[in-house]
């Protein structure tokens, strides 16, 4: 039977942002920049460059700089026009996704991550799809959802992108337990478990922001179960399909970035900063000169 494509991917930000306030009061988490594009714009051209042709955000209130945006900014534009500014001028039309291929809809409440994607079902429908959190970067030639794609691809179903994480720091995550040998590149899932203690995790291999998912996963997200931290999690959904289909981890090639985290934040600047023609120079003069 021939696999059907992944044509669709569920952007959910709808989040607080609490980790960020007071910088998130009144802008969203995913338009906090990483030099100078912000986290959305990352994740949505990523998946643009994975074969994604249409992209599915589940916002909240006060984001609606999110749609701004993405769409076209005639004022903006015609000011370029008018300073001759004709490469920033590009670069702006360049990423814009067509018209008619973005649409909005709104979780009312943050009542969790499952919740959120939950959201999409009707705009998803009845194929398989993919979810892509901004607040995660992944740097690398290839981009992480098309690795994943490229799994898909060979062995359907579900599959998550995957990545080691100190032992005592499982408590942190969603940690899969996995069939045979766990050091593998591509694994078999046979569990996954929200958060667990280091001493009960499975392995220490944890899920990352970037899934191909089944659209059954709705049955289960309608649900409404809440799980870790009285939120909805995707992770329970993704639990009951385990056995019922194909269901893989792919531990994927690059470098991820937690930029939910200020840390994370902050690493992800300095990283790509430093692939920056433009900046690296100045920048490696300027960390030199740090006493620390
Ligand atoms: P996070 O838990 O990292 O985001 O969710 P958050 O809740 O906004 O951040 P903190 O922890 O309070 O700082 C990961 C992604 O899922 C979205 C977030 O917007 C983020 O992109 N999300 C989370 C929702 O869309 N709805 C929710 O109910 C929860």
């Amino acid at each position: 039977m021939a696999m059907k494509p992944i044509r669709k991917a569920v952007f959910p930000v709808a989040g607080l942002g609490t980790r960020f306030l007071p910088a998130t009061k009144s802008i969203p988490k995913e338009m906090l920049t990483i030099v100078d594009r912000p986290l959305i714009q990352y994740v949505v051209e990523e998946a643009k460059a994975a074969g994604i042709e249409e992209f599915i955000f589940v916002t909240g209130r006060g984001k609606s700089a999110i749609e701004d945006h993405f769409d076209k900014a005639y004022e903006l534009e015609q000011a370029l026009e008018t300073h001759n500014k004709q490469k920033v001028l590009a670069d702006l039309k360049s990423w814009l996704p067509a018209a008619g291929s973005v649409v909005y809809t709104r979780q009312q409440e943050p009542l969790g991550l499952g919740h959120a994607v939950w959201c999409a079902r009707r705009l998803v429908g009845d194929e398989p799809f993919a979810v892509l959190l901004p607040d995660e970067i992944v740097q690398h030639d290839v981009p992480c959802l098309k690795q994943l794609v490229e799994i898909y691809q060979q062995t359907g179903g579900n599959v998550i992108a995957v990545f080691s994480v100190p032992r005592e720091e499982t408590d942190r995550y969603g940690i899969l337990d996995v069939a045979g040998d766990d050091s593998a590149a591509l694994v078999e899932v046979r569990g996954l478990v929200e958060k667990p203690r280091p001493d009960q995790a499975p392995s220490t291999l944890s899920i990352t922001g970037r899934y191909i998912l089944m659209p059954e996963i709705f049955e289960h997200l309608g649900d409404h179960e809440k799980g870790a931290g009285g939120e909805i999690q995707l992770t329970d959904a993704m639990t009951k399909m385990i056995g019922r289909y194909p269901f893989h981890g792919y531990r994927f090639k690059g470098q991820r970035h937690d930029c939910g985290s200020a840390l994370g934040f902050l690493r992800a600047n300095i990283a790509f900063a430093l692939q920056r023609d433009d900046l690296k120079d100045d920048l490696k003069d300027y960390i030199r000169t740090l006493s620390i």
